[in-house]
């Protein structure tokens, strides 16, 4: 989903800001000047969730902002509870990453009618960007293009069709959605490239290693697979190898994150390429929360730079690894 946002949006966040800002009704750290953030996180699916919520945790303290952190185990309806809870105990910002892209119009709504701001980070909604004032996170179209170029040039001799499985995050979520297309659409040029097969894993190793191991059982000529998180990719590592064949070689890997256990695998064969997905967003979400509070201008769209790594850059790259 290539969410651009026009020039004039930025205006309209800033009067939103400095209406809430300017509201008198106060957060609830407002005595002590604290600020008080409610921060909903989707849940802890992945390696990449696990760094992303120490991100935030470290850097809130850091900042010295008051946190309230709430884990949604994957499910809109408790981020949606989370929030109206945050919306009842008064917090000064609420920043969430929203599990999936519809369904946030009316608490996004109540949000707004109290003069709280509202951060979206990772992952974007489809609600009128009116109704949040920033959106801090990562190109999913680009991570998906990415991994689609690898693979144009990896098989730009291939003569015959080239057998391709994608495992998808979850239903409905920005990155399933955003990544699928950013994939499909690079790799269309070429009639070799065949997607035979493409189910969610969840973003979950359990997940991965299940849907792999049927797919493996249904298609016996599989040449490549296109994993949207590491953990996916990991957890599929584990059906080939138990159905006797060899990851990295007979079947080529490429997945997205480059969290540890992703970099370990690729610098040892078993994965062929990682497109980044950076999971430290705690110190630019800190800075936008208390420029909200200051009054200040924030963008309504922050993207998070981004690399990518073949086996050799993994191995370079491991030892000064942050997450
Ligand atoms: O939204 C970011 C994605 O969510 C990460 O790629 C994945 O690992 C996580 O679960």
């Amino acid at each position: 989903m290539n969410r651009k946002l026009p020039a004039v949006l930025l205006g309209a966040a800033m009067a939103f800001v400095l209406a809430a800002c300017g509201s008198g009704s106060g957060g609830s750290g407002g005595d002590d000047g604290k600020i008080t953030l409610g921060f909903s996180q989707v849940g802890s699916e992945s390696g990449w969730r696990e760094a992303n919520t120490k991100s935030i945790k470290e850097s809130a303290q850091t900042a010295g902002i008051d946190l309230k952190f709430s884990d949604a185990q994957q499910k809109q309806e408790n981020q949606i509870a989370t929030i109206r809870s945050y919306i009842q105990q008064k917090v000064d910002v609420i920043a969430f990453s929203p599990v999936v892209v519809t369904g946030w119009d009316a608490v996004l709504k109540e949000a707004q009618a109290a003069k709280i701001p509202v951060v979206l980070t990772d992952r974007a909604v489809d609600s009128d960007p009116s109704l949040y004032v920033s959106f801090l996170g990562s190109d999913f179209v680009k991570e998906g293009e990415a991994i689609g170029d690898w693979t144009l040039n990896e098989y730009k001799d291939a003569t015959a069709p080239v057998n391709i499985v994608q495992l998808e995050g979850t239903v409905g979520s920005a990155p399933a959605i955003d990544r699928k297309k950013g994939f499909e659409s690079k790799i269309a040029s070429n009639p070799n490239l065949k997607v035979i097969a493409s189910q969610s894993g969840d973003f979950t190793r359990a997940d991965g290693k299940e849907v792999m191991t049927a797919i493996l059982k249904a298609n016996p000529k599989i040449d490549l697979l296109f994993a949207h998180n590491d953990d996916m990719g990991i957890g599929a590592i584990q059906a080939i190898e138990e159905a006797g064949k060899k990851p990295g070689a007979d079947i080529k890997i490429v997945t997205i994150d480059a969290v540890h256990d992703g970099m370990q695998a690729l610098a040892d064969g078993k994965i062929n390429f990682i497109a980044e997905c950076s999971p430290l967003l705690g110190d630019q979400l800190m800075d936008i929360v208390k420029k909200i509070k200051a009054g200040q201008p924030v963008e309504k769209r922050i993207i998070t730079e981004e690399t990518t790594f073949t086996q050799q850059q993994a191995s370079e790259a491991l030892p000064n690894r942050k997450y």
